[in-house]
């Protein structure tokens, strides 16, 4: 795998992105949406790997697995009009299918296409199944979950300050804007627990949902950026000023800052 082989995997993805263009400006802007946020995370993750010092061939994989990981939000877009899983399809499990049906890295090493393929279709599980897989699928599991998670806090956080997109029902997966915020996620995140998306039931559920993430990022070039890009405190002027979410800041405050210091 080299820098060749992706740029031949890009043409194809904008091939097959190419065909998803629609009349429907809200098909067309929610394509662009994710082409987009694949471009950035193909950046992130190459960020990430470099950071790791990995080699160009190791740097090339994982960039591929950046490029091909939302491959399924395409089709279902345009199939289902929404970005839920769970009122349409698992969108890792149909990109993969679209990419074996496709062929498009079937000439690569069975080795180098188990690990893209595995990686894609544990990008948005709930936990990698560690104990299932060898360490390299693990460790790019790892590392497109990361690249994939800061970008989505990147997107959001413009579309609070009104730098990014225009209001778009899509991005906050049509969640209702009311005033609450689940004891659920609140108690997990207290726990230093990544919170599960079945207890999100308004925007500030899915708000909080995305600080959780901070139990489930891997690599310590990711909360560089967390930190460097205020992703945190950009979601927190997002959220009621309560109890909670005053308890939720003060102690994701205080374990970044014990985590920052065991790195130090
Ligand atoms: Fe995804």
């Amino acid at each position: 795998m080299d820098k060749k082989d992706f740029y031949y995997f890009r043409a194809r993805f904008r091939r097959y992105v190419a065909r998803f263009i629609s009349p429907d400006p809200l098909i067309q802007k929610n394509i662009r949406l994710k082409a987009d946020h694949t471009k950035r995370v193909c950046e992130n993750i190459r960020l990430l790997a470099r950071a790791e010092t990995l080699g160009e061939k190791e740097c090339c994989l994982a960039e591929v697995i950046a490029l091909f990981h939302d491959l399924g939000r395409f089709e279902q877009f345009s199939k289902y009009k929404t970005f839920k899983d769970s009122d349409s399809e698992d969108h890792a499990a149909l990109g993969v299918r679209v990419l074996k049906e496709s062929g498009i890295i079937s000439h690569l090493p069975r080795k180098e296409q188990h690990i893209i393929y595995k990686a894609i279709e544990y990008h948005n599980r709930m936990q990698i199944p560690a104990e299932e897989e060898n360490e390299e699928v693990v460790f790019y599991s790892k590392l497109i979950r990361d690249a994939d998670k800061l970008d989505i806090l990147k997107l959001i956080t413009e579309h609070y300050e009104g730098s990014g997109t225009s209001s778009n029902p899509a991005l906050e997966l049509y969640l209702p804007d009311s005033p609450a915020c689940s004891e659920a996620i609140i108690r997990d995140i207290l726990n230093n627990r990544m919170a599960n998306i079945s207890d999100v039931k308004n925007i500030n559920d899915v708000n909080l949902l995305r600080l959780s993430w901070v139990f489930d990022l891997n690599f310590p070039e990711t909360f560089v950026q967390l930190e460097r890009q205020g992703y945190l405190e950009k979601i927190y002027a997002t959220l009621p000023n309560t109890e909670g979410v005053r308890r939720v800041r003060t102690h994701l405050k205080a374990h970044l800052g014990a985590q920052k210091k065991e790195r130090n």
